[in-house]
């Protein structure tokens, strides 16, 4: 048993608690790989955010667990090099889908765990939420629990359509499972592919897809009902068109990627939404920056020269997000 104190990680509470007071969101941002980890961890320690370090079902097959684990301490040292003197760093696993996965993360020096057990029916997903709330609760980890369906794809995380969580459960719902937070489905999704074609409409001047608006009024009905509560988004990158644009640009195909467009994230991070997740724009970025390397210098083989830039553009866009879409910059 490791706890995630001795490894100088925190839980969400506090950093929750502050963020719905302060009208700002907390960035999760995923992370598989060194590069991101080093671009999260700059972008956060130079703006002052407190930052969740999101790691999915899928990232830790990727990267190995433990390693991922080792690498989550090394950032909170990482930090504190960079002159962060005292880093707010959670350590939190993404869609958990089963009571053993949960327990093992706790277990590992994770100071948050996510129980996905939406796709269950109602009182199935109470009862396991609950039991995996009992676990963490006893090592002060937080847990984040799921209500409604979000569609899209993400590592094994898939639903092709998605329902709105029902505001007229929540109440039950956090009472019954004592829940840190809830993630809410008002029309956000997984991926880079948000909305089909179909269901936006097109800018005559650019020709691109502009998606439906989020649903405001079932997270005003939610935040009505649990006043107070962490309420959480997933899917929430936006997709931006300059990344999408450049992998086209360089031999890729992301025809009509079409994300959540910013001011809707920030609306809502002024809100109760207090975690919002972000993960597919790192992906296009780092994408977009090693298809203009191997464009440009198709002799080069080193990968550092390919995956440096990849890493710059990451910085930049963990940095943007902080600053200029959740504002939590400077509550650290
Ligand atoms: P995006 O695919 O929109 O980045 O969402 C990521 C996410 O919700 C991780 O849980």
């Amino acid at each position: 048993m490791v706890s995630y104190k001795e490894l100088g990680l925190v839980n969400t509470r506090e950093m929750f608690a502050k963020a719905i007071k302060g009208g700002y969101a907390i960035p999760a941002f995923n992370f598989n790989n060194m590069e991101q980890l080093q671009a999260i961890i700059k972008a956060s320690a130079e703006t002052k955010s407190p930052v969740i370090l999101q790691v999915s079902k899928g990232a830790r097959n990727y990267a190995n667990q433990t390693l991922l684990r080792y690498m989550a301490q090394g950032a909170v040292e990482y930090a504190k090099e960079l002159g962060w003197e005292k880093p707010q760093i959670c350590l939190h696993l993404d869609h958990g889908d089963s009571f053993e996965l949960c327990k093992s993360c706790v277990d590992f020096g994770f100071s948050s765990v996510m129980i996905d057990a939406s796709s269950l029916p109602y009182e199935e997903n109470i009862a396991l939420t609950k039991k995996v709330v009992d676990y963490a609760h006893q090592y002060d980890v937080t847990v984040e629990a799921e209500l409604g369906v979000l569609a899209g794809v993400e590592d094994e995380v898939s639903s092709a359509v998605s329902h709105y969580t029902k505001p007229e459960e929540v109440v039950d719902f956090a009472t019954r499972t004592g829940c840190d937070s809830l993630a809410i489905s008002i029309g956000t999704s997984h991926g880079a592919y948000k909305f089909t074609p179909e269901q936006c409409t097109r800018d005559p001047k650019t020709g691109k897809l502009v998606p439906p608006p989020l649903a405001f009024d079932v997270l005003d009905a939610i935040m009505e009902q649990l006043p107070g509560f962490p309420i959480v988004l997933h899917g929430s990158s936006s997709v931006p068109q300059e990344y999408v644009d450049m992998i086209n640009q360089y031999g890729g195909k992301l025809p009509d990627a079409v994300g959540i467009p910013e001011e809707q994230l920030r609306k809502a991070a002024k809100s109760a939404v207090c975690k919002i997740n972000i993960d597919s724009d790192s992906r296009l970025a780092f994408t977009a920056a090693v298809r203009k390397v191997f464009a440009e210098k198709p002799g080069e083989f080193d990968p550092r020269k390919y995956c440096g830039p990849a890493r710059d553009l990451m910085e930049e866009l963990y940095k943007h997000k902080i600053i200029n879409v959740l504002g939590s910059d400077g509550k650290a």
